[in-house]
């Protein structure tokens, strides 16, 4: 998210609006004869899928890594390698990885721009533009009182939202359990930006007050010890009595899959927002491609 500046994030969020009627299915050449590389080395159904929809519906198309079994990955060979060579077929790389800084690393031996879809326990950057875009569409990122509620610690989509966020003055409230806070370097990245932060464990103290409730599953596949997992993995349980206290307009957002933290009841309140924020990846990873492999006449 750092490679963002606040107006460039504006000027992603509009081109994906402007986007939006060829994510429900008007007809687009704009990426005719494009091709783009999905490197997935963890499971993924929203993100990939959603690339996969974008560079379709606007006439480009996708290949597939697959598996890393399947691949030459199982014989050994470096991210560094797998990058050179399919930055030879395709125009970009859309890479998700277990290891932090992985898409950095791959970045700097592609010849082809790469995407980050998600390294390990660190960024997600373009689930957080589709977040902004929801927020936005669905509430308001003016005067914006938010709370990111779950796995802080490991959930990377809340350390490139949060960082995001403090870009637009929102005020932040941590929800967590101890265990899983919010890691220092971006608290402390916050608090330089001036962002008003709150932290508690308690979901009851900022239920009356915020806007938007963005929930996220504790992430089991990140814990050294299954013992640590099962002690926070019922922190959390949003029900619609719960939401009884919160505001009106109050959205709820998840970038999914949810396991316990949202019950299925809560899905026809009016709060829910989490299958539609899903839907927004199209228009916003649609934005994505067209700034880095579009024409410039289209
Ligand atoms: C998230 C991820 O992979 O980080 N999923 C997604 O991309 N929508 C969240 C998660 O796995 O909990």
């Amino acid at each position: 998210m750092r490679e963002f500046s606040l107006e460039e994030i504006d000027s992603v969020l509009d081109l994906a609006s402007s986007l939006e009627p060829f994510a429900r299915g008007k007809k687009s050449q704009m990426l005719e004869g494009k091709i783009l590389a999905l490197l997935f080395f963890e499971p993924s159904t929203r993100t990939r899928m959603s690339f996969e929809t974008a560079m379709k519906r606007l006439g480009g198309s996708t290949i597939n890594l697959g598996s890393a079994e399947a691949s030459s990955v199982a014989k050994g060979e470096s991210l560094a390698d797998t990058v050179r060579v399919i930055g030879g077929y395709a125009d970009a790389i859309v890479i998700r990885h277990p290891k932090e800084g992985s898409a950095r690393l791959a970045s700097e031996f592609s010849p082809v721009p790469i995407l980050n879809a998600g390294d390990g326990a660190g960024h997600h950057p373009t689930q957080t533009l589709l977040d902004l875009y929801t927020i936005k569409k669905e509430s308001s990122l003016d005067d914006l009182n938010i709370a990111l509620v779950g796995d802080l610690k490991y959930g990377r989509t809340v350390h490139s939202l949060a960082y995001a966020l403090s870009l637009y003055g929102a005020d932040i409230n941590l929800v967590s359990p101890p265990t899983l806070r919010m890691p220092e370097a971006i608290k402390a990245d916050l608090s330089s930006k001036g962002t008003k932060i709150c932290e508690t464990a308690d979901l009851n103290e900022v239920i009356k007050t915020v806007d938007v409730l963005y929930m996220t599953r504790i992430q089991r596949e990140r814990f050294p010890d299954p013992l640590e997992y099962q002690k926070v993995a019922k922190s959390y349980r949003l029900t619609p009595e719960f939401l009884a206290e919160a505001k009106e307009h109050l959205i709820i957002m998840h970038p999914l899959p949810r396991v316990d933290e949202i019950i299925p009841a809560v899905d026809s309140t009016s709060h829910a927002r989490y299958f539609q924020q899903s839907f927004y990846g199209v228009p916003i990873r649609m934005a994505l491609l067209k700034l880095l492999i579009g024409d410039e006449d289209d």
